[in-house]
């Protein structure tokens, strides 16, 4: 895949989320669009950039049909720090419940474990050779240099030149036999040859016993008082015993830690949230006023959206790691917007959010599509799954159109449930493979034709109050 400069252009995204998602071209457009033109704003001049607004969208469509998909892609594709949240989570500041910046935080702690991964990727050789270090001193410990002051200590009493050679040369020697006896050892460590034998080391004792009971919504604070109490903690050495295999693996996450610059792994973090950092606020359609008609809970809903207001238009946020801010965040809400219209947002949340898209339902020719053609296809899935018993099991033509020809008509009967339906058909068809597999069933071909489609599924589609509750 070429890069240009380092982001995606909006046909590539296009051709990417292609690999994984059927159709709904409108909305994967104008996420490719809104993901460059992040992008493009950077790279406008410092006065003008500011006047750019994000390009946050609203993905509007009925469940299943690939909203939540498509973001998630989306953040892959790009490496962003990416969240999703519900909307109808999140309470009004000063009410009991999550409020809304509690959100930017969670993204930041993410992009913490993001980078602080890639760094442990980094440093990994590093660390297990220092781990390798340790377990060598403990099993054949160097012999101390020969300083000056230990050898002159009052039972070498140093006369003459001669003595003081012979001296020398004795540490010489055993610094060489040593050396010998050490380069020996590593050979049979790297080997793997001493991996059972026990050996007894010191590690960092585990920080238990302290609980910290914080008020409600301690993540309010934006500071974890946990962390804060154990790291004024002394850390306590503690022997252990174990054997040689597992105390590389514990040394060699100790020396990771110690080689890992924390705070650098931080404001790398804080950057790629500031600049990259993707928010998915699903069920936005909850939030909106025209939800349900019972008055009370209206107020508070509109509560939450004043509170989204400040934080999709840019503004600054405390968390652990410091002050975030989330100017350039790109926001994606989605909702099915059955009752509510977007119209029925506040229009200041309207306005931060100026893409709407509409996804299609999908038909059963999507549902051909879906079940085979994407890299992670729920026939490719079930046959991996399969294969681990030694099975090869075929999908025949006639199979996969029936399949998606009974999830079109069960979803149009029953309830449009989207792309969800091949689940449900599918566990439904396969049930007795999965259960009988491997001892039951002695196979290893399996073809699933149309006719056994028909006879597994058709009884259950044709009653209305069967197929309701299991398909
Ligand atoms: N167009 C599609 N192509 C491929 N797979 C799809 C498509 N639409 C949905 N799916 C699959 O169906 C499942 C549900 O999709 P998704 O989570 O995107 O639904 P959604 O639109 O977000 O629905 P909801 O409104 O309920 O959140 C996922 O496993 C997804 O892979
Ligand atoms: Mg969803």
């Amino acid at each position: 895949m070429k890069y240009s400069n380092g982001s995606l252009t909006p046909s590539q995204t296009v051709a990417e989320l292609d690999k994984y998602i059927i159709g709904q071209g409108e909305a994967k457009r104008a996420v490719a669009i809104a993901l460059r033109n992040r992008w493009r704003r950077q790279q406008v001049a410092d006065d003008l950039r500011d006047e750019i607004m994000p390009n946050n969208i609203i993905l509007i469509g009925p469940t299943g049909v690939g909203k939540t998909e498509i973001a998630r892609r989306l953040a892959k594709l790009s490496k962003a720090p990416f969240i999703k949240v519900e909307a109808s989570k999140f309470t009004e500041v000063g009410y009991v419940g999550r409020d809304v910046e509690s959100m930017i935080r969670d993204l930041t702690d993410i992009a913490v474990n993001m980078v602080s991964a890639e760094k442990k990727e980094e440093i990994q050789e590093k660390a297990d050779e220092l781990a390798e270090e340790r377990i060598l001193d403990i099993l054949i410990p160097p012999v101390r240099k020969p300083v000056v002051t230990e050898i002159k200590s009052e039972d070498v009493v140093v006369e003459d030149a001669e003595n003081e050679t012979e001296v020398e040369a004795v540490v010489k020697d055993e610094t060489l036999q040593n050396e010998k006896t050490r380069e020996w050892m590593k050979k049979k460590l790297k080997n793997g040859e001493m991996d059972d034998k026990l050996i007894e080391f010191d590690a960092n004792a585990p920080q238990i016993g302290v609980q910290v009971m914080g008020p409600m919504g301690m993540d309010d604070m934006g500071m974890n008082i946990q962390e804060i109490v154990s790291s004024m903690m002394p850390k306590k050495k503690k022997k252990r015993k174990t054997t040689i295999e597992k105390a590389r693996k514990l040394l060699s996450q100790e020396e990771a830690q110690k080689l890992i610059d924390m705070e650098a792994v931080q404001t790398e973090a804080i950057r790629r949230v500031q600049e990259t950092g993707m928010v998915f606020i699903d069920e936005i359609d909850k939030v909106a006023s025209g939800s349900s008609d019972s008055r009370g809970p209206d107020v508070s809903r509109e509560g939450v959206q004043r509170d989204l207001l400040p934080i999709v238009e840019g503004s600054t946020v405390n968390t652990k790691y410091g002050p975030v801010k989330t100017d350039h965040i790109l926001f994606i809400a989605s909702g099915a917007f059955h009752i509510a219209k977007p119209s029925d947002l506040i229009p200041e949340l309207q306005g931060r959010f100026p893409i709407r898209v509409e996804l299609k339902s999908l038909t059963e020719e999507d549902f051909v599509k879906i079940l085979t053609v994407p890299e992670n296809a729920l026939l490719k899935q079930y046959s991996a799954l399969l294969k681990t018993e030694g099975v090869n099991v075929k999908f025949a033509d006639e199979a996969i159109s029936e399949v998606a020809r009974t999830a079109a008509y069960v979803n149009e009967e029953v309830e449009n449930i989207g792309a969800r339906r091949l689940h449900t058909i599918l566990t439904t068809l396969l049930e007795d493979i999965l259960f009988n597999l491997p001892d039951k069933l002695d196979k290893k071909k399996i073809t699933i034709d149309g006719k056994l489609v028909n006879t597994k599924l058709d009884e259950i589609v044709k009653n209305r109050d069967l197929s309701k509750y299991i398909l």
